[in-house]
């Protein structure tokens, strides 16, 4: 069966399903969210700056938040300073991390300058932090990557070599270029390309929407994990999909009544936390989830006009008390 269990080193992923890191998404809400629903074997934080980090910067801090029920965890730092990076996985496995990840794919013009795909150019520094990092931590350090800056630069299967000579025990492909931004399709083939390269595991990522896409990237690919990203926050049952439709052969669309306790569910979670921008966390979810919803548009007008936590559960409860269908659920829109 694809993708129904991988270990690294000590820590199992059970099934190899892997939700992937989403800057202003994955936080520890929206992760135990995940969890709970099923299927989903490791969660990650969103990307942390090891300068922030190091410099005890407290939104930094609120990122590295995590509890016991979001076991097995991995928390991912990005910076280009080898020694500073070094420090900060040491201080992620001293915050008892499950596993450590480097970023090597963020094509944000501010990051790139320090840090994600903008390594991708620089092999040799690249080798001097993959060094710093594994002489610095024992939990397993894994990293992530794009296919490289453009298409003339395409460096996966140097990068996934360069990383398992260096102790690096696993690695995720995202593979479209920096330039490439969102646009285009994933080159699964790429990945196939890795897997072929080195005997570490890879961890297969890019334009999985549906459970049968996943069996398409394991039969193109042989990779042995998948990595779900924006399909998630659209469709938050797609892990529970996945486990069914590999064990099963089939999985079920969720009915009103499970959106209804889904969306529900989140919003009680980032109420009760009190987090701080829990309502526009709420406002963003509610334009993704409720594309599906028929007259979604006018829950998402009420939600977005919205000033308080409270106020939009009550605005759901309203909303979902009268009649709803479902069409299918909305692509989420890829950022620039
Ligand atoms: C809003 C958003 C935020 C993201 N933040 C991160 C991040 O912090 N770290 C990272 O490695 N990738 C990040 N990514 C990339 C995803 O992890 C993933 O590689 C990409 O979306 C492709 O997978 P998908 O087609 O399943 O979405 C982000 C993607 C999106 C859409």
């Amino acid at each position: 069966m694809p993708f129904e269990e991988l270990s690294i080193r000590k820590v199992t992923l059970r099934p190899a399903h892997i939700l992937a890191p989403m800057a202003g998404i994955t936080d520890t809400v929206f992760r135990r969210f995940i969890k709970r629903l099923g299927g989903c074997g490791l969660i990650m934080t969103e990307f942390v700056s090891s300068e922030g980090m190091l410099r005890r910067n407290l939104k930094s801090e609120r990122f590295l938040y995590y509890t016991e029920e979001e076991r097995p965890i991995s928390a991912q730092i990005f910076g280009a300073e080898p020694a500073h990076l070094a420090e900060a996985a040491r201080m992620i496995e001293d915050l008892g991390f499950d596993m450590v990840d480097l970023n090597l794919g963020c094509p944000a013009k501010k990051v790139v300058k320090c840090g994600g795909s903008g390594l991708l150019r620089d092999l040799p520094l690249l080798g001097r932090i993959f060094h710093g990092i594994r002489g610095a931590v024992k939990i397993p350090f894994t990293v992530k990557i794009r296919s490289g800056w453009s298409d003339e630069e395409i460096v996966a299967v140097e990068v996934a070599k360069l990383a398992e000579d260096s102790g690096v025990e696993a690695i995720a492909v995202h593979p479209r270029t920096r330039l490439q931004g969102f646009s285009g399709r994933a080159r699964w083939e790429l990945i196939r390309e890795v897997k072929q390269s080195v005997g570490i595991p890879v961890i297969g990522n890019g334009d999985v929407h549906k459970p049968e896409d996943a069996r398409a990237l394991f039969d193109q690919t042989g990779c042995d994990a998948v990595m779900i990203g924006r399909a998630a926050p659209t469709n938050p049952w797609m892990f529970r999909q996945l486990a069914d439709y590999f064990s099963a052969g089939h999985y079920t669309e969720p009915t009103d009544a499970d959106r209804y306790r889904l969306i529900r569910t989140y919003y009680q979670m980032l109420a009760e936390e009190e987090i701080p921008g829990a309502i526009g966390k709420m406002k963003q979810f509610a334009s993704w989830f409720t594309h599906g919803v028929r007259n979604g548009a006018d829950l998402r007008r009420r939600v977005q006009s919205a000033n308080h936590p409270r106020e939009v559960i009550t605005l759901v409860d309203d909303f979902f008390a009268g009649p709803v269908t479902s069409p299918p659920l909305a692509e989420f829109p890829a950022p620039l």
